[in-house]
C-alpha cells in the first residue's frame, strides 16, 4: 500500500538513498516508458518549491522520454531489488526490453506517471529547469577529469531540476 504525503514529511537520508541505495528514473506512461539506475542526485529546496535534482547523459534511452514528457518518477526500493537495479543500470531501452523484465512491475501514480511494484518511496516530478554541463564551469577540474576523461568535451551531464508534485511511501505490506 502506498500513501501519498507532504514532501517535506518524508522520512529518509537522501545522501545514503540516492549515493548508496540507488533508485530509478523512469519516465512516460505505462504504455511507454523507460527506466534507469542512478545513483547521482539531489533533493532539497528552490525557487519556494520541493525539488530533486538529476543528471542525466543525453546517450541514455531515458533521456529522450524525460525530453519529450518533461516528467520523471524517482523511486527508491528496499535492499532485495538491488540485483535489478543493477540490470537497469548496465542494460539500455535501446536493446533490452525493460518493460517486460519480470524483476520491475509497473504502477501507475493518479497522475498517470509509472512507478514500480515493492517501491519504497516515489517521488513525482516535473522539470522546471535543465542545463548541460560544460568543461569550462568546473571549478574544480578533478571531477571533469576523472569522470569525463575518456570523452573529452563530450559524454557531461545534462542537469535537470525538477519539482516533487507527490510523494508516495509504503505503509505496512
Ligand atoms: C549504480 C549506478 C548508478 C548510475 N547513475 C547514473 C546517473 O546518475 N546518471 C546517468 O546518466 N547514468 C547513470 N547510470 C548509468 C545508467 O543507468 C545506464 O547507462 C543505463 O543502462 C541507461 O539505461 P537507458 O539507456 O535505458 O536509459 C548509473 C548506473 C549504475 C549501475
Amino acid at each position: 500500500m502506498m500513501q501519498e504525503i507532504k514532501p517535506s514529511e518524508i522520512n529518509g537520508n537522501f545522501i545514503k538513498l540516492i549515493g548508496s541505495d540507488w533508485m530509478l528514473i523512469t519516465s512516460g506512461n505505462t504504455g511507454d516508458y523507460n527506466m534507469m539506475t542512478a545513483s547521482w542526485g539531489g533533493v532539497g529546496f528552490l525557487w519556494a518549491r520541493p525539488v530533486v535534482t538529476v543528471y542525466v547523459r543525453p546517450e541514455r534511452f531515458t533521456h529522450g522520454y524525460i525530453e519529450r514528457t518533461g516528467r520523471f518518477t524517482l523511486t527508491f526500493f528496499p535492499e532485495d531489488k538491488r540485483k535489478d537495479l543493477a540490470v537497469m543500470g548496465k542494460e539500455s531501452g535501446r536493446t533490452f526490453d525493460k518493460k517486460h523484465y519480470p524483476g520491475l512491475t509497473a504502477v501507475e501514480l493518479p497522475s498517470g506517471q509509472v512507478t514500480f511494484d515493492h517501491a519504497r518511496i516515489v517521488l513525482d516530478c516535473e522539470v522546471i529547469f535543465k542545463d548541460t554541463m560544460s568543461p569550462g564551469k568546473f571549478v574544480d577540474r578533478e571531477p571533469l577529469e576523472k569522470w569525463y576523461n575518456d570523452e573529452p568535451g563530450g559524454g557531461l551531464h545534462d542537469i535537470y531540476i525538477a519539482e516533487i508534485k507527490h510523494a508516495w511511501i509504503k505503509t505496512g505490506d
